[in-house]
């Protein structure tokens, strides 16, 4: 066991043969339930109601959504994928995770060869993330970070993106402290993030999403450390609501922006920030915490559940493939292509 294998204890997504079992991310801190998907058709609601989520994981359940379609009815396999694809709009994880199901399909792939390929996303993202987290972690000097949403094993294969690097970090001498963004509505940072943290024990504090600009001026964190949902051809990158607000505020306080997110999760045919779709929820979300009702009835809410942050604002984007510092459309070209 290396120094980082004490870490990263947990796993979202189990393919159990004939079926999927999620980890419902609903429910958690408190409760420890699975949710069994058994067609692609409960996959894509499982995707839609968060069951599953964070960008290379709804990727990876999505894959083996259709394998679960190519073992039950393969003359409706193209029926299957446009119904995950049109599960959420914004993590192009899920895209590229179809898109990849599709090419082996095309190659005249069966169930079987599906099931290896579904396998071959889910291992892969995980090698990615234990790379991320070296290569991330190189950044860092010392000191505290901040992060935003859920970005670990919960949200991947295993070991996170942005949660990857702090695991690195930390493993390494080089972040003393995290903090955690509650991120309203949902709670990712809250319910989430926190979890994670406390179950590798790492030092850890929550913040309220608002109290993050005064964390800043505190000196307390050099770096803030989040995921990405897409990120396009110029580095323009869309996360968590609330991210673009940390990034301005990261700007002025002299604090750095770290953006890791696998290749997957890298969309160069979206030329910038505006091709991206931001998908937006139900705004009863936001009218409530925990399922009880917080807002005068008759109050109505909008509900994005992303922003972009632009390139101008990011210090680093952390890819398996390498690192870019200060991203434009030249640099990003050279690390994935046109
Ligand atoms: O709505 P969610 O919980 O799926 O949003 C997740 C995020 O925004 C994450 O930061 C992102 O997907 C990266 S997860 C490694």
């Amino acid at each position: 066991m290396n120094d980082l294998d004490r870490y990263d204890t947990v796993r979202a997504v189990h393919w159990h043969g004939d079926h999927l079992r999620l980890l419902d991310q609903r429910r958690l801190p408190f409760e420890t339930v699975f949710v069994d998907c058994r067609s692609a058709a409960d996959v894509a609601q499982a995707i839609r109601d968060l069951v599953v989520r964070g960008a290379p994981a709804i990727g990876i359940a999505a894959a083996w959504g259709v394998v679960l379609a190519a073992q039950q009815a393969p003359e409706l396999l193209a029926e299957a994928i446009t119904q995950l694809r049109a599960s959420r709009p914004t993590a192009v994880n899920l895209m590229w995770a179809l898109e990849r199901m599709q090419r082996a399909i095309d190659a005249g792939a069966d169930a079987g060869r599906l099931a290896d390929e579904a396998r071959a996303i889910q291992d892969e993202d995980l090698a990615a993330n234990r790379h991320m987290g070296q290569l991330g972690a190189a950044l860092l000097s010392g000191g505290g970070v901040l992060t935003h949403c859920n970005t670990g094993s919960l949200a991947t294969a295993g070991f996170g993106t942005a949660l990857g690097v702090i695991r690195a970090g930390v493993a390494g001498g080089k972040i003393s402290k995290v903090y955690a963004g509650e991120t309203r509505p949902w709670l990712q940072g809250a319910r989430l993030t926190m979890w994670e943290l406390v179950q590798d024990g790492i030092p850890a504090q929550l913040i309220a999403d608002s109290a993050a600009a005064y964390l800043m001026r505190s000196g307390a964190v050099q770096w803030v450390i989040v995921g990405a949902d897409r990120i396009a051809a110029n580095g323009d990158t869309a996360n968590k609501i609330g991210t673009y607000q940390l990034a301005i505020a990261a700007k002025h306080h002299g604090v750095k922006f770290m953006v890791v997110a696998p290749s997957s999760t890298v969309d160069m045919a979206t030329p910038d920030g505006a091709g991206i779709e931001i998908e937006l929820r139900d705004p009863a979300e936001l009218l409530g915490v925990a399922g009880t009702r917080t807002v005068v009835e008759g109050a109505n809410a909008w509900n994005p559940v992303f922003d972009v942050t632009p390139a101008s604002l990011i210090d680093a984007i952390v890819t398996e493939r390498g690192v870019i510092e200060r991203p434009n459309r030249k640099a990003m070209t050279a690390l994935f292509g046109a």
